[in-house]
């Protein structure tokens, strides 16, 4: 299983989500592949947001070494599960996709909350990093349950 996470800058969201995916692949034992990415263009090549750094580290989860990217049409073959952030990143997304792909990308939080649309808040300028992290916490959980049962890597 390969997931790629996507927020619009893919340096505060998305890479908290790829971390906490990472630790637990980890936990778990599983061989899955995780990477992130954003729909725009504005960070590329920089560090993750210094507060999304503190609060993965707190939690004994280390971001530090992702640098960010931009999405890219050829993600959408690339990966198995494409789980977009909030609507913005996933209609970004689906603009691009053919109806091939319709099926790979989700939002998130559609694992936690099935149904309800819910989105993971942009923290940029309200902050809410403490509420971002554990949002993504619980959606990668279930995620791991959900598909570890179809899959065995
Ligand atoms: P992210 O947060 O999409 O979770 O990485 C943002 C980062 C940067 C900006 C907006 C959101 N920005 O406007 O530069």
């Amino acid at each position: 299983m390969k997931i790629l996470m996507v927020c619009l800058g893919n340096i505060c969201r998305s890479p908290l989500a790829q971390g906490i995916m990472e630790s637990k692949l980890h936990k778990y034992g599983l061989d899955w592949e995780v990477d992130s990415s954003g729909t725009s263009a504005w960070h590329i090549g920089e560090r993750p947001d210094s507060r999304s750094v503190d609060i993965a580290e707190k939690n004994n989860i280390r971001i530090s070494n992702q640098r960010a990217r931009q999405f890219k049409s050829e993600d959408l073959d690339r990966f198995d599960l494409i789980l977009a952030m909030d609507t913005e990143n996933y209609n970004q997304i689906r603009k691009v996709a053919g109806p091939e792909h319709a099926h790979k990308i989700k939002m998130i939080l559609q694992y936690l909350y099935p149904g309800e649309n819910r989105i993971v808040p942009d923290p940029y300028y309200d902050g809410g990093f403490q509420h971002v992290f554990d949002l993504l916490d619980n959606a990668c959980e279930e995620i791991v349950k959900h598909h570890s049962k179809q899959t065995e890597n």
